[in-house]
């Protein structure tokens, strides 16, 4: 046997329901919101991630599948969507055809992470994205597409955290006042934190070493060096929320990992999940596509696991599965009658099942109940001969005759009715 790769995984039937319900739930909801998908390709060029994710970030330094490919381009498997989704408005011009562009996208990412529960190395992502509004009222919409998301699909006890990280007027500020702060502590935090402090001091705030948690805590809070656009852009997001009573807590130290991010970032964070605890992240960035090379729009947007989602669901949630019928057949005759029925019913827009190899009728009930089909129909000689069939409610266990050329609504109707 040749196993599956560390940190992949197969959904199988029975986890793929709980799976469909989230996907559906994501679409439904993503248009209700005006937001319209959009699909672009899982590998990319690696410039677009180590520009676009940004050099300094654990993903570009040490998560990505890059490789030569056969022609000798180095290309990467998408550790995220968002750059391929900023290359797609630049590349294609998306500001024109669909201004003020609202769009998502849902499938798998890879990063080169330590697997542990909700972190794993491929994994999938409903991406949403913004491009060219700077109201705060849009970032108001995501936080509350994302909110909306968590609690359609019945996530019990998640927490909104936000933050506001200022923009390139402020952000230097904030950062000399950062390292000030550390000033004669810095050799005393961990060797990552060390190198964050000369490559992007804001990282510091994701630290998990314990050792050095008593120093940061007593670090600087950006909303104190916010330039006064941010502080009303901030201000303004946070009383959209509170104006729809969208519960939130501020989060001095939440930076996220990526590089791009400007004023507002936040995320939802699950209680059940364990050390990987967010469901979702996201925040504006005002910089990103004009580095990509596009235009100079701000975008906003976040992704949310959908493993973690997965994860976080109530006990029993799933798809809703359509009621089955079965068909079931007694001797050869009427096998050949049952198949002919069988397609009708498919062709109805039922879902339909039968045994398609010869069985007894013992084991063909057998079958039909394992499938939880919700109606059998019978064909046998006698009801070849008298030109019906026998309709069978599996849960009350009672069966009656209909006749042959009504079997198809006779069965539509006992499925509406249980
Ligand atoms: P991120 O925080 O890196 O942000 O990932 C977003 C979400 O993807 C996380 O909250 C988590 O649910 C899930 N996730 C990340 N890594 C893994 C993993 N190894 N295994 C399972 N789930 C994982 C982004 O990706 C940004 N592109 C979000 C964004 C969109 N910002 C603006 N627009």
């Amino acid at each position: 046997m040749i196993p599956a790769i560390r940190g992949t995984h197969d959904i199988l039937p029975g986890q793929v329901e709980r799976w469909q319900l989230v996907e559906r739930t994501a679409h439904e909801l993503c248009e209700r919101y005006g937001y319209v998908e959009i699909r672009t390709p899982i590998i990319e060029r690696e410039e677009l991630f180590s520009k676009g994710t940004g050099e300094t970030t654990d993903i570009v330094q040490k998560e990505m599948y890059s490789f030569t490919d056969k022609g000798g381009e180095r290309v990467t498997l998408r550790p995220e969507a968002t750059p391929s989704m900023v290359r797609a408005y630049v590349e294609h011009g998306l500001e024109h055809a669909l201004p003020g562009a609202k769009l998502f996208s849902i499938g798998p990412m890879f990063r080169y992470e330590r697997p542990q529960k909700g972190r794993y190395r491929q994994f999938h992502q409903l991406d949403v994205e913004v491009f060219g509004l700077h109201d705060p009222a849009v970032d108001a919409e995501v936080i509350d597409l994302a909110w909306s998301l968590v609690a359609s699909l019945g996530i019990a006890q998640a927490e909104l955290v936000m933050n506001s990280v200022g923009c390139a007027a402020c952000r230097p500020k904030f950062q000399e006042a950062l390292l000030a702060a550390l000033g004669d502590d810095l050799p005393k935090l961990c060797g990552d934190c060390q190198r964050r402090a000369k490559t992007n001091p804001l990282r510091i705030y994701d630290c998990k070493v314990p050792a050095d948690q008593p120093i940061i805590d007593r670090l600087p809070h950006s909303v104190d060096y916010l330039c006064e656009a941010c502080a009303t852009h901030f201000s303004a997001v946070r009383a959209h929320l509170d104006g729809w009573s969208i519960p939130w807590r501020l989060s001095h130290r939440l930076v996220r990992g990526l590089d791009y991010y400007t004023r507002t970032t936040f995320e939802i964070l699950g209680q059940t999940l364990g050390a990987q605890n967010a469901l979702l992240g996201g925040g504006r960035y005002d910089g990103l596509v004009k580095a990509l090379g596009g235009p100079d729009r701000t975008g906003i947007g976040f992704a949310a696991g959908l493993e973690r989602l997965v994860l976080a669901l109530p006990e029993g949630a799933g798809a809703l599965v359509a009621p089955k019928v079965f068909v079931a057949a007694i001797g050869d005759e009427a096998r050949a009658e049952a198949l002919r029925l069988l397609r009708e019913l498919r062709r109805a827009g039922l879902s339909a099942h039968m045994e398609l190899e010869a069985r007894s009728i013992k084991a063909q009930m057998k079958r039909a109940d394992r499938l939880s089909a919700r109606v059998a129909l019978i064909v046998g000689a006698d009801e070849l001969a008298r030109g019906d069939v026998t309709l069978r409610d599996m849960r009350a266990g009672d069966q009656r005759s209909v006749p042959r050329e009504g079997a198809v609504a006779a069965a539509r109707e006992a499925l509406a009715a249980g």
